[in-house]
């Protein structure tokens, strides 16, 4: 992937652990569920290492200080439905004033491709760090469109995380949004006939609901 420098594979050894785990079929809903959480935290570390900060003065109990925190105050979260909602909580823990926006988005069984049916973002979403996330990059279908629906609302900063990426998902979304910083947990080996990811995990959305 050294071909797109906006794509960042994680390879960490406990993300990839945990990866491994979501990859079982035995892991149930319950479990599923609390992985998803816990890897969108940890990889929420490494997609933020390059926020800018600004420098602001503070008194410590010692001295007066001059200290670094983070420059941008606005920070959307954006969950693709269903799937990307299982890496909401883990992300608002580590940024708990973020706000969030939602876009559904299913893959129409026979053609593969896209369908949008809702979008509901906060009104200064275009001014905003906004973070996509989905656990599945496949045909990279979903993340285009989402992103293209965020830029016709003129978003310019723009992040997507996800867990399982195909290496087809990468290269369609790096060619289609070079601009957009993407974070991917694990890069897989291809696709299958059904347009899902090899070995992968399944349905992420049917294993994090339970709904199958
Ligand atoms: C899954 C997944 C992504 C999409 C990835 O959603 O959560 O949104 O497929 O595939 P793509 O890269 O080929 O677009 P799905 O359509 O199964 O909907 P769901 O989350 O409601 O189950
Ligand atoms: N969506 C999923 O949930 N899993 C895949 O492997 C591909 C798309």
């Amino acid at each position: 992937m050294e071909q797109y420098p906006n794509v960042q594979i994680m390879n960490h050894p406990l993300i990839s652990h945990k990866i491994s785990m979501l990859r079982k079929c035995e892991t149930g809903h319950k479990e599923f569920r609390e992985l998803v959480g816990e890897i969108a935290m940890f990889m929420l570390y490494e997609a933020t290492r390059d926020l800018a900060t600004k420098k602001v003065q503070i008194e410590t109990p010692i001295c007066e200080a001059q200290v670094d925190m983070v420059a941008e105050e606005r920070f959307v979260i954006v969950p693709i439905l269903r799937a990307g909602l299982g890496m909401v909580d883990g992300l608002v823990a580590m940024l708990p004033t973020a706000r969030i926006g939602h876009i559904g988005m299913y893959r129409d069984h026979e053609t593969h491709e896209p369908i949008t049916y809702y979008c509901k973002m906060p009104e200064d979403v275009a001014e905003s760090e906004v973070i996509v996330c989905d656990p599945m990059l496949a045909t990279g279908g979903s993340a285009i469109a989402s992103l293209d629906v965020l830029k016709r609302k003129g978003v310019k900063n723009l992040r997507f995380m996800c867990i399982v990426a195909a290496p087809e998902g990468v290269k369609a979304l790096a060619e289609a949004h070079p601009d957009v910083k993407v974070y991917a947990g694990v890069l897989d080996d291809c696709l299958n006939e059904n347009k899902y990811i090899v070995p992968g995990l399944g349905d992420a959305g049917d294993r994090i609901f339970g709904t199958k």
